[in-house]
């Protein structure tokens, strides 16, 4: 049976990841945040313990539980757990990048750092980062978010180089809009350290939490998350994982057009495909 560690599993793309495995006979690692999720996946049958990416400590006692309860090995590691940070880059203050950071680069190379001498030691794992179409594309209004996927696509390319010939693969998934709690879970970020009442910004950002208090997908070529655990399925079982995987029409247009089109082009695109920043 092959193991993984998952990030982020209460809700969303690590939700539906941590279940499909486990329906594919993995041994699955489902970490959350909370107790209560905790609580909730362990009823549900999968093995949780927490695992929050802010705190070194925490990451340090989940990779210590997986070990101890594999005896020292891990086949995989799904990095995933994290959150998007909203608001235009010169509302951003220094707190907000920073926290952004934290969670979704941060602890995610910590974490990976504890992982890769039991990988090496055994002579093979898969490491795979769920980053985002905004990994590559740079949208208005999401300069964090943006900024964060663009340092794990730069930080994955480079861990790419150095684990060759290792037997340690690593890629890349890189969906565009996806059915989850995310939109939700960006709200309290953008109120805590956006201060949009008094920004220049203001009439975008009450065009974007209008759109952020529709229900239904809030983007066109919305797919749900087993989209996502298809390729990580394929990053996993295939003996040549590849190291890329975008998902959705938005992931697949946008990495091509960005090697036809001249930049001011593509800014266009962009800009109209945000629908100016109101999406
Ligand atoms: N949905 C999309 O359209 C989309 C597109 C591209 C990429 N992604 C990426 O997909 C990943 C998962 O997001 P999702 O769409 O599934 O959204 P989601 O439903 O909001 O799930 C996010 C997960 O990350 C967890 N998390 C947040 N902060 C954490 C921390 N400090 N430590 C540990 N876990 C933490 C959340 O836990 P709590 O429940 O405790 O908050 C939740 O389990 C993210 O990396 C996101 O960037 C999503």
């Amino acid at each position: 049976m092959k193991s993984i560690l998952v990030t982020g599993a209460s809700s969303g793309i690590g939700l539906c990841v941590a279940q499909g495995l486990r329906a594919r006979g993995w041994r699955v690692f489902a970490t959350a945040r909370k107790a209560e999720d905790v609580a909730r996946l362990n009823v549900e049958g999968l093995e949780s313990f927490p695992l929050d990416l802010d705190d070194s400590s925490s990451i340090r006692a989940a990779v210590d539980e997986t070990l101890r309860r594999t005896g020292g090995t891990l086949d995989a590691l799904f990095n995933n757990g994290g959150y998007g940070q909203v608001g235009a880059v010169e509302d951003l203050p220094r707190a907000a990048l920073r926290a952004q950071f934290e969670t979704n680069l941060f602890g995610w190379l910590e974490l990976t750092n504890l992982i890769m001498p039991a990988m090496r030691r055994q002579g093979h794992g898969r490491i795979v980062m769920n980053s985002s179409v905004l990994g590559y594309a740079a949208f208005p209004y999401r300069g964090a978010y943006n900024a964060v996927k663009f340092a794990l696509e730069g930080l994955t390319d480079t861990l790419r180089h150095e684990l060759h010939g290792t037997g340690i693969h690593v890629s890349l998934v890189e969906p565009g809009p996806i059915v989850s709690r995310f939109r939700e879970n960006c709200v309290p970020h953008f109120h805590r350290h956006i201060p949009w009442q008094t920004s220049i910004h203001r009439s975008q950002y009450e065009a974007q939490m209008a759109r952020l208090d529709k229900p239904g997908p809030a983007a066109p070529f919305t797919l749900p998350p087993e989209a996502v655990l298809a390729k990580v399925i394929h990053a996993l079982e295939n003996a040549n994982p590849r190291p890329r995987y975008p998902v959705t029409v938005p992931s697949v247009a946008f990495w091509w057009l960005r090697r036809i089109l001249p930049v001011r082009a593509m800014d266009w695109v962009l800009r109209k495909a945000s629908g100016g920043g109101k999406r």
